[in-house]
Parts: structure tokens; sequence; C-alpha cells
């Protein structure tokens, strides 16, 4: 029975933890650099792209390209990965949190006309879990108020044009399409494109050593993690221990946690990944068929009370969310049949241990966000019909 988990490279295979193997020896990317752009900017269908390390390191190149810091604010939702603050406040800015609609888990309007002020340069519009509901009545404020909408698209690849002003995506690990790190900027100006452009060609190249653990991390987490997991713990051990050693990366850093810049945000993607992002895009429409079918059987077989509003039509998610009472003992219950579920996110600002002080997070304000979080389980969608059957019935015995 294979080890079903919305976490540590949920989209991996053996496969995938070869091609990451293969990387390891030098050969030439040129090629592959092109038809990954190629392909990206088909899905995106948009030329103005840059790749970069990560979905948190664009956020901060399109803000210093814009010059946002000291004095500006930059509106954020609830119900998000403390990366995105700690990347508004690298540049100096200050990160101010809207509430969440608690149907749609987006931004909410209401929250956000509350929360503009006259120091408001730009708006996060994260679309979460993939879903963009709302997304259009989010830029009508923005272009009423003259403030930029930047789409955090982190959790989703290809979820139609560009509405608001510029765009970030990642190819991180736990994401819609993986090539172990990754991100990319888009934009509608060129100019602001070649701008973010100058800033990531300042940054540094990966150190060697560092990349070759980056590329065994799928190994290790496919052959040696996966299938230890639940057995007398071997698996979970290993990981803290592998992490602990620094074999096995973390997707958050200590410090970024405390809302301070991760290595990763210093590097430029390293190109001996492309040839891994190359193939992996080229399993786009593949990936959105089983995540759809995956969203389809669960809209069609768990009892509809535990389905948010806002997420009830079948749509490639990169997770599909549920809220159940008590969701501590339902992954207890599933983990006994070898399924990981996710908890995006618990806490409000995730990961566990994010510094809400430094982060400049007030819970009270964000009361929505708040009463979900506690109840938050993530459902796997990058599963094949048997998997999602599996997950059905052990929900549906729970
Ligand atoms: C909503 C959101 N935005 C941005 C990011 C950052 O993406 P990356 O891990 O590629 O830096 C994350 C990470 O999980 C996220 O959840």
């Amino acid at each position: 029975m294979r080890t079903i988990t919305t976490q540590l490279f949920p989209t991996s295979s053996g496969e995938f933890a070869f091609k990451s193997l293969r990387s390891l020896w030098p050969r030439n990317t040129t090629n592959h650099k092109d038809l990954a752009m190629t392909k990206l900017k088909e899905i995106i269908n948009n030329p103005n792209i840059l790749i970069t390390s990560s979905g948190r390191s664009s956020i901060a190149t399109l803000l210093e390209s814009l010059k946002i810091g000291s004095g500006d604010e930059v509106i954020l939702q609830s119900f998000t990965c403390s990366v995105v603050a700690s990347s508004i406040l690298s540049t100096g800015a200050t990160p101010v949190y809207a509430d969440i609609n608690p149907d749609t888990l987006n931004i909410s309007p209401e929250s956000l006309r509350k929360t503009i002020s006259p120091r408001t340069k730009i708006v996060i519009f994260q679309h979460t879990f993939g879903s963009n509901e709302d997304l259009s009545r989010i830029a009508n404020i923005c272009r009423s108020k003259d403030i930029l909408l930047l789409e955090d698209k982190a959790h989703i690849l290809g979820n139609g044009k560009l509405v608001g002003d510029m765009a970030i995506g990642s190819f991180g690990r736990s994401k819609w399409l993986s090539s172990i790190i990754g991100g990319f900027i888009e934009t509608k100006e060129e100019n602001l494109l070649s701008s973010c452009q100058l800033i990531e060609d300042g940054k540094q190249l990966i150190n060697y050593p560092k990349l070759e653990l980056l590329l065994l991390n799928p190994s290790i987490v496919e052959f040696l993690i996966k299938p230890s997991l639940g057995q007398f713990k071997i698996g979970e051990v290993l990981m803290e221990l592998l992490s602990w050693i620094g074999i096995l990366t973390h997707e958050v850093e200590d410090k970024e946690k405390e809302g301070k810049l991760g290595r990763i945000s210093r590097i430029k993607f390293p190109l001996p990944l492309y040839e891994l992002l190359n193939s992996e895009l080229s399993k786009f429409e593949d990936n959105k068929k089983l995540r759809n079918n995956a969203v389809n059987t669960y809209l069609k077989k768990l009892n509809p009370k535990l389905i948010f509003k806002g997420f009830t039509k079948t749509f490639p998610y990169l997770y599909f969310p549920l809220k159940v009472e008590d969701p501590q003992s339902l992954y207890l219950h599933a983990k006994k049949h070898k399924i990981y579920l996710g908890n995006w996110y618990y806490p409000a600002i995730s990961p566990p241990g994010s510094n809400y002080l430094n982060l400049k997070y007030d819970p009270t304000k964000c009361p929505n966000a708040e009463q979900v979080s506690p109840h938050i389980v993530n459902l796997p969608t990058f599963a094949n019909e048997k998997e999602v059957q599996r997950v059905v019935e052990v929900i549906n015995n729970y």
C-alpha cells in the first residue's frame, strides 16, 4: 500500500527521484531552460515570465523592484504562510493582514476595504489551494483606490490570465508542480520584469554541495522516509534526524518564521533543475486531469457538511480543504491507513512556531481565519482513483 502524503514531495515518484539524481551529473541545461520557458509561457499565457528560486523570493524581488519599503504597507491575507510576510518585511515595508472570507479562504473584500490606509501600496491576493473566488472584486477595489495588485499563485499553475498587475508562482516541493525548489514572476509590464531581472541577476549561485543535497532529497523521501512512515515511527524519526543534521532541507527556515529572509531568497534558480522542471511541465495536462478527478470524487462521495462553500466545483486544487470538528483525531485515524493529511493553514500563520509579533500578526483582527484554521484538513488531489477512494473510505468511516 503506497503512502499518500500531502507534504514531503506529494508529486514525487520513483521516476522523479531518479531524474533528480541524474541531475547530479553536470549536463548542458540550455536546451531544457529554453523548453521549460516556452512551456511555462504557454501554460501561463503570458510572455513576461522570469524564473526564480522560489515563490517567496519572487515576492521580495517584485516589491524591491517596485521600490516598496520603509513606511509602506502591503496587505496580505491571514491564513497563509509566514514566508509571505517575511518577504514583505525584508523590504522594510509592513505586512498588514486582512481577514478571509470563511467560505472561499481567500481575502475578504469587506475586510480588505477596512484594512486599506493611505500607506497601502500593494495588495497580495492569495489563490488559496488554487481558488480565485472574489479576485475580480478585489481587483476592482484595488483599481478604484489606485493600489497595485499582486496575485500569489503559489498553490496553482495556469489559473487564467493575469487579472492583477503581476503574479508569483512556486515550484516548491509541496506545490502543484515541483522542481524541488523554484518559482516565477509574471508581470503585465515588460519594464517591471526587466527591473526584476536585474535584481535576480545580482543573486548568488547555489553553492554546489547544497545543490547536491537538494537533488538527493527526493530519493531520501521516496525510498527511505515514505516507505518507513508509521512503521514504529522509523520514517518520522529518520525525517527529524535528517532535517536536524541538515540533509533534508526545511521548507521554511527558522529565521523565516521570525520574519527574516531565508537563504533560498538570496539565490538564483539552480540551472541543473531546469531539466526536472521541463520534464514536470510536460505533465501539466495529466496533472490537471488527475487533480480534477480527485476533486470530483471528493465532491460526490464526501459529506457536503464537511465541504467549504467556495470549494464546490470540480477544479484542480492543490489540496482539497475540509472542515472537521477535531482534525487531530482524523490525522491519527488516517495515518493508520498510510494517509498523511495536511494542515494548511494551522495555525493561521503557518508553520507552527511562526513568531506573530515579529510577523506583525494580530489574531484578534482576523476572526474568520482564527475560526477556520483549527478545523482545517487538507486532502490530497495528486492521487489516482484508487488512492482517492482510500481517502474517501477513511474519511467516511471516521
Ligand atoms: C500562499 C503561499 N505563498 C507563497 C509561498 C512561498 O512559496 P515558496 O515555497 O516557493 O517560496 C507559499 C509557500 O508555501 C505559500 O503557501
